[in-house]
């Protein structure tokens, strides 16, 4: 048990309420504890012309990146999702997200909670989300 990571589950399960998905009907919030100790959150908002919509963790790293500028760094996250009912659904951040995650992580063993099938929690690194990562040659580890 972790009280910090009941915490930031607390905050992402929350920001799911604030979400605009009238399209899938997936209510995504996420949560962002920086290196700095500030917690952001953020919500994905869909769009009509559907590839426009954008997912939860790009809102909050967006408000993270607002607030803090180039040290930005992602210390813990947490995602949650409602359907249109607001019974909680097992998600993960898409392919997308673990990218975006990865960029501003801290290390790459910072942890990532989300709600997994039978109603448990999962946790799992940005390492383990997204091995043989993408970066530019020459890039530095963060
Ligand atoms: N979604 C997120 O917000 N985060 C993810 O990591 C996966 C998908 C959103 C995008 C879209 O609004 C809805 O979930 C269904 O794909």
């Amino acid at each position: 048990m972790s009280a910090e990571r009941d915490a930031l589950v607390a905050r992402a399960r929350e920001a799911c309420g604030s979400a605009h998905a009238p399209y899938s009907g997936i209510h995504v919030g996420a949560a962002i504890r920086s290196a700095a100790g500030v917690t952001y959150t953020g919500t994905n908002v869909e769009n009509a012309a559907y590839p426009l919509g954008n997912c939860a963790e790009a809102s909050a790293i967006a408000a993270g990146v607002q607030a803090e500028g180039a040290k930005f760094r992602i210390a813990e996250t947490a995602v949650w999702a409602f359907d249109r009912e607001r019974h909680p659904i097992a998600i993960s951040p898409c392919g997308g997200c673990r990218q975006r995650i990865r960029e501003f992580a801290a290390d790459y063993t910072v942890k990532v909670h989300f709600p997994w099938q039978g109603g448990g929690l999962r946790t799992a690194t940005v390492d383990e989300l997204l091995p043989y990562a993408f970066e530019l040659p020459g890039a530095r580890a963060p």
